[in-house]
């Protein structure tokens, strides 16, 4: 598996307690190989969760951040920036995705790991809310969970169970391929893509996640994660991890 030498410098166990998906400092790094982050930028982390990519791009890259989150308690987050050392740096907000705090405009980049696709996949959400938080020139990045390919002729007879069981989540609903979501802000000409790929290794950075997952959810949410069923249904490998980028364009 590629390296990813400044996610691989923080501390395991911190991650493990605070991630809520695959590895998002892995996911970020990634990202930020398409990027070009340069000190005191004013930077959006879109569904930070526990805000771990936030003091990630304060330490690595020297940029504000503003941490947004829906599910996790700002406070919450605003000790972890402290105890990381990062709280000059790092803003905690809490505002859900249709309802930000912030003006147009405002931002040199606006980033997020594994959250995009919880309401990013409605079709008005990039060119009516996303791309209007950065300015002309701005910078915009997703890591999403999606697919190889769109599934054209229903659901791959293995994996199928994961969409119809009644309990499905939305989540899954909104898996797509890269092309899809190139697609879906290309269109509106707003944004220049400059990248749009699957992470070749993907399985392999979730896979530990998802053994994780299946050990500690119970214990410590009373709930059950089946990501590891769901990774080894996957005999097709239509799942992946998605990046995509894009510059906004001039006017
Ligand atoms: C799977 S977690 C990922 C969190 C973090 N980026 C990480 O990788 O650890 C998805 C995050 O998206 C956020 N989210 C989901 N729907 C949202 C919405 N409508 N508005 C704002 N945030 C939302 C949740 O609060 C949650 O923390």
């Amino acid at each position: 598996m590629k390296k990813y030498p400044m996610a691989e410098k923080y501390d395991q166990k911190w991650v493990e307690e605070n991630w809520m998906g695959p590895n998002p400092l892995i996911l970020l790094e990634e990202l930020c190989g398409n990027l070009k982050l340069t000190p005191n930028m004013k930077v959006l982390d879109m569904g930070c969760g526990k805000g771990l990519t936030s003091v990630f791009l304060a330490k690595e890259f020297g940029v504000t951040v503003f941490a947004n989150d829906l599910w996790i308690d700002p406070s919450e987050n605003l000790e972890r920036f402290e105890a990381a050392g990062v709280s000059d740096k790092v803003f905690p907000v809490r505002a859900e995705a249709h309802a930000l705090p912030f003006a147009n405009n405002f931002f040199d980049a606006v980033i997020s790991i594994d959250s995009y696709h919880y309401y990013g996949a409605c079709e008005m959400y990039f060119p009516c809310v996303f791309s209007r938080l950065v300015k002309p020139g701005g910078q915009l990045g997703i890591v999403n969970p999606g697919l190889t390919e769109e599934f054209e002729n229903g659901y791959p007879p293995n994996m199928k169970s994961f969409w119809l069981k009644p309990s499905a989540e939305g989540e899954l609903f909104s898996f797509h391929s890269a092309a899809w979501w190139r697609n879906l802000w290309e269109k509106t000409e707003i944004a220049e893509i400059t990248s749009s790929y699957n992470i070749p290794d993907s399985k392999e950075i979730w896979y530990p996640w998802a053994y994780w997952a299946q050990k500690n959810f119970k214990i410590k949410f009373g709930l059950e994660s089946d990501d590891v069923e769901f990774l080894e249904a996957d005999t097709e490998n239509k799942i992946a991890l998605i990046v995509m980028t894009a510059v906004k364009r001039s006017k």
